[in-house]
């Protein structure tokens, strides 16, 4: 038996953390076992590496030390959770994965995409998801969201050419391989959002039934 690993990915403020409940309730509501986790992080080691990851420091991080933290934090969530969840059927969403890491240390911190190849074959193997579902919004306005949010993260606090390079990133991949993204247009309100969710949710209930 295998599961479907299904990930959400964006940038800042786009909604993925808003909508990754309504998604999950959606999918148990049709009787689907949902494990719903995200990264980095979905484990207590996994997570304190995410902390390491956030936090603003004085001590500026090496780009390759934040891509192997990363990794180190994925082959974590991948031995704990997210395999054991995908053998025994269950439906896996992840608030991010890996084509985070292409979009944020790829993209936005200039590190080598086949370097990036090189980790997430060693790291997953040949498990990649599913399906991806791309929440995409203008860089303004997801950074106005983050910044209303709250406190902002060690990436949050990153420059405009940075975001634009993360969702340049995001959307080149996914033009890439059609047949595993799906964008959502995340500038539109969150009832809007939630209309477009609806409107996938048919596929996906498709994909789960087939596994
Ligand atoms: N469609 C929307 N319209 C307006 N505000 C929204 C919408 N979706 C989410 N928000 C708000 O924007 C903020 C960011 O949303 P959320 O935390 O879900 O984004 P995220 O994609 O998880 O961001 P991050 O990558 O930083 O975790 C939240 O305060 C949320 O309430
Ligand atoms: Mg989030």
């Amino acid at each position: 038996m295998s599961g479907l690993f299904i990930t959400l990915e964006g940038p800042e403020g786009a909604g993925k953390t808003t909508n990754r409940e309504y998604l999950a309730d959606q999918l148990r509501q049709a009787g689907i076992d949902v494990v719903l986790t995200r990264e980095p992080g979905g484990t207590p080691l996994a997570e304190r590496i995410r902390e390491l990851l956030l936090a603003p420091s004085d001590e500026a991080m090496h780009a390759d030390t934040e891509l192997l933290l990363v990794f180190a934090a994925r082959a974590q969530h991948l031995a704990e959770v997210i395999r054991p969840a995908l053998a025994r059927g269950a439906v896996v969403l992840c608030d991010r994965f890996t084509d985070a890491t292409y979009a944020y240390q790829g993209g936005g911190r200039g590190l080598s995409q086949p370097r990036i190849a090189q980790l997430e074959q060693f790291v997953q193997g040949e498990l990649r998801p599913d399906l991806t579902l791309v929440f995409d919004l203008p860089v303004e306005i997801g950074l106005a969201r983050a910044v209303a949010r709250g406190r902002l993260d060690r990436f949050e606090q990153e420059g405009r050419g940075f975001f634009d390079a993360v969702r340049t990133t995001y959307l080149q991949r996914a033009a890439a391989e059609p047949q595993r993204y799906r964008l959502v247009d995340a500038a539109q309100s969150l009832e809007q959002v939630q209309h477009q969710l609806d409107g996938l949710f048919p596929e996906l209930l498709e994909r789960c039934s087939r596994g």
